[in-house]
C-alpha cells in the first residue's frame, strides 16, 4: 500500500497541475485504498473541493461465506475550484417507486401530505451509489478480456456529467480504452496514457474499430 501511495501522489499532483480550473477529477478505486486516497486527495485539492464519495454497488462473480460479499467500487469526485461543470441534465434517471398525477394543463405533480409538488425534471440527479451499471461480468459484447475494464456506462455518466462537447478528458491510467472511447462518442477531446504497451494496442485496435479512419498519434 506505501508503495502505491507513493506512486500515486506525484501523479495526483501532476494531474492537479494539468487539470483546468474548471475540472474536475474522478478516481476509482476500491475500498482497500480509498481511505488512504482520500487523505492525499484533500490534501491536494483541499477538503472545500471534494464533492462525492460514489459508490458504484454491483452483483455478481465470485463470494465468500466468510464475510459479506465485497460488491463495491469508490469514485472519488474532486474539483478544482469553486465553479466547475455539472451538466445534470446529462445524466438525469428515471424516479422509481413514485406516483404521479396530471392536472388539467398536462403538468406532472406528486402528492405529499395533499400538497401538490410538481416535477421540475423528467428524471432526478443519481444518488452518490450506483446500483444501475452492471460490472463486465459474464458475456458482455463489450468484453475485450482486459482485466480491469470497466463498462461504458460508468464512463459515459462521469464524462456527461463534468465535461462538455470539445472539452479535454484525460485518462492517465487508461488501461482498454474505455474513457477514451466514450469521450470520442460523446464529442470531446481525449488523452490516454498507459504503461502497458499490451493497453495501448488494445486502445488503438478498439478505437480504431469503433470509429473508422479516426487519427491517432502515439508517443
Ligand atoms: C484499473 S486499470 C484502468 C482501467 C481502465 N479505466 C479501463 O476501463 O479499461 C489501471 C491501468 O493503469 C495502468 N498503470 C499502472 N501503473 C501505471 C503507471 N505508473 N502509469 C501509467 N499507467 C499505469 C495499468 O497498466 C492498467 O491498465
Amino acid at each position: 500500500m506505501a508503495a502505491y501511495l507513493v506512486m500515486m501522489t506525484p501523479r495526483l499532483l501532476e494531474i492537479y497541475r494539468v487539470l483546468k480550473t474548471s475540472g474536475s477529477l474522478y478516481l476509482h478505486c476500491d475500498p482497500i485504498s480509498s481511505h488512504y486516497l482520500k487523505i492525499i486527495l484533500d490534501r491536494i485539492f483541499g477538503v472545500r473541493h471534494f464533492r462525492n464519495e460514489i459508490t458504484w454497488s454491483y452483483k455478481g462473480g465470485g463470494r465468500s461465506n466468510k464475510h459479506f460479499a465485497r460488491k463495491h467500487d469508490t469514485i472519488f469526485f474532486y474539483t478544482k475550484s469553486d465553479t466547475w461543470t455539472f451538466n445534470y441534465q446529462d445524466i438525469m434517471v428515471d424516479r422509481t417507486n413514485q406516483t404521479y398525477f396530471t392536472d388539467e394543463n398536462g403538468d406532472r405533480y406528486w402528492l405529499k401530505y395533499g400538497k401538490r409538488y410538481y416535477l421540475k425534471h423528467e428524471g432526478k440527479v443519481p444518488e452518490d451509489w450506483w446500483a444501475d451499471i452492471d460490472p463486465l461480468h459474464g458475456p458482455y459484447n463489450e468484453r475485450l478480456g482486459y482485466p480491469t475494464q470497466k463498462p461504458m456506462a460508468l464512463l459515459d455518466r462521469i464524462i456527461r456529467a463534468s465535461s462538455s462537447e470539445g472539452d479535454i478528458v484525460l485518462d492517465p491510467f487508461c488501461g482498454c480504452g474505455t474513457t477514451l472511447v466514450a469521450a470520442e462518442q460523446l464529442g470531446r477531446k481525449w488523452i490516454g496514457i498507459d504503461i502497458s504497451t499490451d493497453a495501448i494496442e488494445i486502445t488503438e485496435k478498439r478505437l480504431g474499430e469503433a470509429f473508422p479512419g479516426i487519427k491517432l498519434e502515439t508517443r
